[in-house]
C-alpha cells in the first residue's frame, strides 16, 4: 500500500503516546505508524493490545538515544513525520535522578532531530513534532496564565530537561532549516496513565484504603486536561499547524489539589458504595515536594482561534469514565505496580 504519511511516533506505549498511536492508527489506514518505545517502567504494550495487528501499525522496542537503531527504524520504514512524545516524565523521579532526564529527554531528542536532519535532507514534505509541556514556564502566582511567549523558567529537573529539548527543537529549525513545531500541554488525565502520578495513585490508594498523601498544604493548583482533548490537539497542530510556531494547550480547568482529590473521593465512594465521606478520611498532609511549583495556567487562544480546537471532556464526566477505567482494569494496575514501582513507592511515600 501507498502510504500518504509514514510517521514515527516515539514513547507510543506511554499514556499520552498510547492514545496517539490508537488514535492515528484508527483513524488515518491510508498514514504508516511506527511506534518506537524503549519500554522503561512507564511504557506498557498491554496499552496497546486492541490494535497491535492492525496493518498500518508497528512496534520496535528502542530507545532514542540509540542513534543507529533509530536510523535504521528511518531506512526501513521511510519515515517522513515524527511526532516525538518518548520521555522521563514524572517530576518527583527528576528529583531523585536528575541526569536519566537529561539523556533521554535532552540527548534523545537531539539524537532525534540529528537523524531527522540527516535523512531528510532535501525532502520537501516533512515535519518533526515535539510534545512538551506547560512546566517549561515556570510557576504562577494567584493570578496570569501562560502565553505561547512567556519566557521559559523551568524550575525542576524534568521541567528544565523539556525546556532544554524545546530549545534544541527550535535551534535545528532555525539553524538547519528542519520543519519542527512544538506544543505545550497542560496536565493530562485519563484511562492508562501510570499510577506514580496524582490522579490513578489516588484511585488506587482509594481502592486499597491506603493515605492519600497529599504535598504541603494541598494548595498547588494545576489544569486539568483530558488525555483525548491532547490528542485531538495534537491532530489539529500536526495537521494544520505552522512550521516553526509554538501552541499551548490546556483544559481551562483548574484545580487546587485538595479540591480535586475530594472529588475524587466522592466520585469514588459512590462507585464502591461506601459511606459518604469515607475516602476522605485517608486524604494525608505529607511533606512537600522541594521547588514544588505553586500553579499552571494556560492560555490558549492561539490554538482555539487559528486552528479551530477546544478541549471537548467536562471534568466531572472525565474523572467518572477515569475511576471507571481503573476499577475496571485493575490487573493493568497491578501488573505495572508490581516490579521496580514498588520500591519507588517505598523512597517517595514510606515516612514522609
Ligand atoms: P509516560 O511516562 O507515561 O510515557 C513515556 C513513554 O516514553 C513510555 O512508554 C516510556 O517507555 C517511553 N520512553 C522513556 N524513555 C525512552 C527512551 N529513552 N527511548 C524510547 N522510549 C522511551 O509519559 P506521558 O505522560 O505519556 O508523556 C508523554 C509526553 O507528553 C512527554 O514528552 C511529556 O513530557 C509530555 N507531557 C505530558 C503531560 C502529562 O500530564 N502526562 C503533560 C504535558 C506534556
Ligand atoms: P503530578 O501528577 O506528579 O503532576 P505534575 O507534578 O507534573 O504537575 O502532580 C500533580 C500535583 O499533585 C502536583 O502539584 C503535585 C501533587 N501531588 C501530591 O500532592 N501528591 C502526590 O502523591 C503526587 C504524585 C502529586
Amino acid at each position: 500500500m501507498e502510504y500518504k504519511k509514514r510517521i514515527l511516533i516515539t514513547g507510543g506505549a506511554g499514556f499520552i503516546g498510547s492514545h496517539l498511536v490508537r488514535s492515528f492508527v484508527k483513524k488515518y489506514p491510508h498514514y504508516l505508524i511506527v511506534n518506537i518505545d524503549k519500554l522503561t517502567y512507564a511504557g506498557n504494550l498491554a496499552s496497546l493490545e486492541d490494535i497491535k495487528d492492525e496493518p498500518n501499525y508497528h512496534f520496535r522496542k528502542v530507545d532514542i538515544c540509540d542513534g543507529i537503531k533509530v536510523s535504521e527504524i528511518f531506512e526501513e520504514f521511510k519515515i517522513d513525520h515524527v511526532i516525538h512524545c518518548a520521555a522521563e516524565s514524572h517530576v518527583d523521579r527528576s528529583i531523585i535522578n536528575p541526569l536519566e532526564f537529561v539523556q533521554t529527554n535532552v540527548v534523545g531528542t537531539v539524537v532525534l532531530l540529528n537523524i531527522c536532519k540527516n535523512f531528510w535532507n532535501q525532502k520537501e514534505s516533512h515535519l518533526f513534532y515535539h510534545i512538551s509541556t506547560d512546566e517549561v514556564y515556570g510557576s504562577l502566582g494567584e493570578s496570569g496564565k501562560f502565553l505561547e511567549t512567556t519566557p521559559y523558567d523551568p524550575r525542576s529537573p524534568y521541567s528544565s530537561s523539556k525546556a532544554s529539548s524545546d530549545h534544541f527543537v527550535r535551534a535545528y529549525h532555525e539553524t538547519f532549516k528542519l520543519s519542527t513545531v512544538i506544543s505545550n500541554c497542560s496536565n493530562n488525565y485519563g484511562p492508562n496513565q501510570f499510577p506514580e502520578k496524582l490522579i490513578p495513585l489516588c484511585i488506587k490508594n482509594i481502592i486499597d484504603k491506603k493515605p492519600l498523601p497529599i504535598y504541603g498544604k494541598g494548595d498547588n493548583i494545576r489544569d486539568w486536561l483530558f488525555v483525548l482533548d491532547h490528542v485531538s490537539a495534537i491532530d489539529f497542530i500536526f495537521h494544520k499547524g505552522t512550521t516553526g510556531e509554538t501552541y499551548n494547550i490546556g483544559g481551562d480547568n483548574e484545580w487546587r489539589n485538595i479540591d480535586l482529590v475530594r472529588a475524587l473521593c466522592r466520585i469514588m465512594d459512590h462507585r464502591l458504595n461506601r459511606k459518604k465521606g469515607e475516602s476522605e478520611q485517608l486524604i494525608t498532609f505529607v511533606k512537600d515536594r522541594q521547588g514544588h511549583d505553586q500553579r499552571y495556567s494556560i492560555d490558549f487562544t492561539k490554538l482555539n482561534k487559528e486552528l479551530g480546537w477546544k478541549p471537548n471532556a467536562k471534568f466531572e464526566q472525565g474523572l467518572e469514565e477515569t475511576v471507571d477505567w481503573y476499577l475496571q482494569n485493575q490487573k493493568w494496575v497491578n501488573d505495572v505496580i508490581s516490579g521496580e514501582y514498588a520500591n519507588y513507592y517505598q523512597v517517595q511515600y514510606e515516612g514522609r
